[in-house]
């Protein structure tokens, strides 16, 4: 309830625009945008989802100002002359149907990270300070409440003010001078009163770069020159740092908003802020505001719900990285791992009649495929084992609790929908069968493979070892299989005392994961002196060693160990067909795959049952 959450709910005034509440939605490419920067129906409709769901501030994600010259996503969207004016009239008309939801553009620039700012003609940087200005006014005129120049994540503002990439000895080598000379320009053609903020490098992340000391500086001359309000970001450094993986803890960086603090304007915290809980305390000490970026996508209505006094249905975040996988890796359009409704916004249509579904499995598949069917209307029995299928496992390594919220989430909304009976125990064919279901949708998941050795016993398969059935301490361990469950596993063991070696068939580690979380684990990997031996195949085990061989020169040597953990893969697990009745097969039951493909497809089932 909002009396829960007083600071969460308290107006605060930006400028002279007050926004309702303290959350703000940060800019995050979607990739929606068309390739010659026009807007698109899906892109207006993603903005418009979230503020239905009562943010206080939405600010619209990297927009270029110069295209395509400062362009830097390939669907990124452009506030650079008149002809796209009637885009942003729209999104702005949308976004104001919903009753004090303020709006704002990100203004951005990619800039020259390379070659930093040293280079540009001084009439050059003149154009740029008139293009920010510029696409300021379209803005305004478009209906904007306000607008945020980008200059953090090593983009051009972020490139004058750092050490690292601003050497010049002219009047814009002051570090400020550019940002400064940008807020002036758009006073001039927007009038003072027209709201500016700025997203703020205020620590490069860098050796030699801006530091958490100068930052404060540089924060005080900007909301001095005029910046209505700050948010504390990063600047020319790691990527991890501000795309952090789910390992993080959370609000681990509102730090650097209270340490710029006290300032002339409101100061925003930003980076894993995942539950009201933890955003009330970070306004109560560290900053005024609250940015909420990922777990906007992950749930939209995350606000609203709050407000209503029902936190425990709203759909956290779990940190997948899955919305970076698509949109920075793939450079495709934006995909969440938890909420397959991102790119469609739909709201889910009741079924024309109501049916009899029996779903088979609780894992991500399941789960999603029971909600969205029970949303449909019918009478939903979902049968399973183990709440949460192997999503209870996913969540055991370390930095990966978050996957349980998942779970959680699913515990709480499935209870509280009456057409949803849950079926917990083994399950047969016969006790599917005599609910006379309509529909059956098989959501079993996968269970783990072992090698054909004929010395099974000698392999303890992982699960047995995440679920905690076999305790592996202090001992010399080999892990077969190098892919994300094997390198997850070892860093599990790697809490109890044991030495690990991992041995992977295939010269590419871990190639299907995000690459921020990948070099994330790599690292990991690293710094507990895990090796892992590439090129490797797996032959047989034997007490207190396993026969390993080389795949290029077909060598096979003797490797010591006392345990031998199995993460070779996975295998569909399908107990049983079913004939006669509607039938469809999910997630890692038809192919294993991870959980937001478990999530989508019980999405889409749902939607059609
Ligand atoms: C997929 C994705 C795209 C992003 N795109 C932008 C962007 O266009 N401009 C920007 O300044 N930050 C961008 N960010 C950073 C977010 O605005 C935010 O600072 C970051 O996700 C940390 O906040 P969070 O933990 O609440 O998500 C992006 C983040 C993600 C995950
Ligand atoms: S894809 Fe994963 S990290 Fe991104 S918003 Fe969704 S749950 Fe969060």
């Amino acid at each position: 309830m909002k009396e829960d959450y007083p600071k969460l709910f308290e107006p605060i005034t930006i400028g002279n625009v007050e926004l309702m509440n303290r959350v703000v939605f940060p800019p995050i490419s979607t990739n929606f945008a068309l390739e010659n920067g026009r807007l698109t129906e899906r892109f207006v409709k993603h903005y418009e989802r979230r503020a239905r769901g009562g943010v206080g501030l939405i600010i619209v994600e990297n927009t270029s100002i110069d295209y395509p010259e400062g362009k830097h996503m390939p669907f990124q969207p452009r506030i650079d002359s008149k002809a796209v004016l009637k885009d942003w009239e729209w999104l702005a008309f949308e976004i104001h149907k919903h009753e004090g939801v303020k709006l704002s553009v990100e203004l951005a620039h990619e800039g020259w990270k390379k070659m930093g700012v040293d280079y540009l003609s001084p009439e050059k940087i003149e154009e740029l300070v008139e293009k920010f200005a510029y696409s300021a006014r379209l803005a305004m005129d478009a209906g904007f409440d306000m607008v945020e120049v980008q200059s953090a994540h090593g983009l051009l503002v972020n490139q004058f003010l750092s050490p690292l990439t601003n050497h010049r000895d002219d009047e814009w080598g002051e570090p400020t001078r550019f940002a400064v000379e940008v807020r002036k320009r758009i006073a001039e053609k927007c009038g003072r009163d027209f709201p500016v903020t700025i997203r703020l490098a205020v620590d490069d992340f860098l050796e030699g770069g801006i530091t958490l000391r100068t930052g404060r500086e540089i924060a005080l001359t900007l909301a001095r020159a005029g910046y209505d309000m700050i948010q504390a970001d990063i600047g020319l450094g790691p990527k991890e740092k501000r795309l952090e993986p789910m390992h993080y803890p959370q609000a681990w960086r509102a730090y650097l908003a209270e340490r710029i603090r006290p300032l002339p304007v409101p100061v925003a915290a930003v980076g894993m802020i995942r539950e009201p809980a933890v955003a009330e305390k970070v306004l109560e000490t560290q900053a005024d505001l609250v940015i909420l970026g990922r777990p906007l996508i992950a749930d939209p209505d995350w606000v609203k719900k709050v407000a209503e006094g029902k936190e425990h249905l709203i759909r956290r975040c779990i940190g997948c990285s899955e919305c970076i996988k698509a949109v920075h890796d793939e450079k495709g359009p934006i995909r969440c791992g938890a909420n397959a409704n991102v790119g469609n916004e739909e709201e889910i249509p009741k079924a024309p009649r109501k049916r009899v579904v029996a779903i088979i499995g609780a894992g991500p598949g399941g789960l999603e495929a029971a909600r969205v069917a029970a949303m449909r209307g019918h009478e939903v029995h979902l049968f399973y084992e183990v709440f949460g299928g192997q999503l209870t496992l996913a969540m055991v390594p370390p930095g990966k609790e978050k996957i349980s919220w998942l779970i959680e989430y699913y515990r709480n909304v499935l209870s509280e929908m009456p057409n949803v009976h849950l079926h917990e125990g083994e399950t047969t064919k016969e006790k599917i069968l005599k609910l006379n279901p309509q529909a059956v949708v098989m959501a079993t998941g996968a269970k783990p493979f072992l090698p054909c050795s004929g010395e099974r016993g000698l392999i303890t398969p992982f699960d047995k070892v995440l679920r905690g059935d076999v305790k592996v301490e202090n001992k010399d361990v080999l892990i077969g299989g190098g892919g994300l469950v094997g390198v997850e596993t070892a860093l599990y063991l790697a809490r109890f005392n044991n030495r690990i070696r991992i041995i992977k068939r295939s010269p590419a580690i871990l190639p299907e994961v995000e690459r921020i979380t990948r070099g994330y684990l790599l690292r990991e990997l690293e710094e507990r002196g895990i090796h892992i031996l590439t090129g490797r195949r797996f032959v047989s085990a034997g007490e207190g060693y396993a026969v390993v061989e080389n795949t290029e020169t077909g060598e096979k040597e003797m490797v010591e160990c006392d345990v031998i953990v199995g993460a070779f893969g996975m295998r569909p697990y399908v107990p049983f067909v079913v004939e006669g009745i509607e039938y469809h097969i999910i997630g890692d039951a038809k192919s294993v795959r991870n959980i937001a493909s478990a999530v989508r497809e019980g999405y889409e089932v749902g939607r059609k049952l």
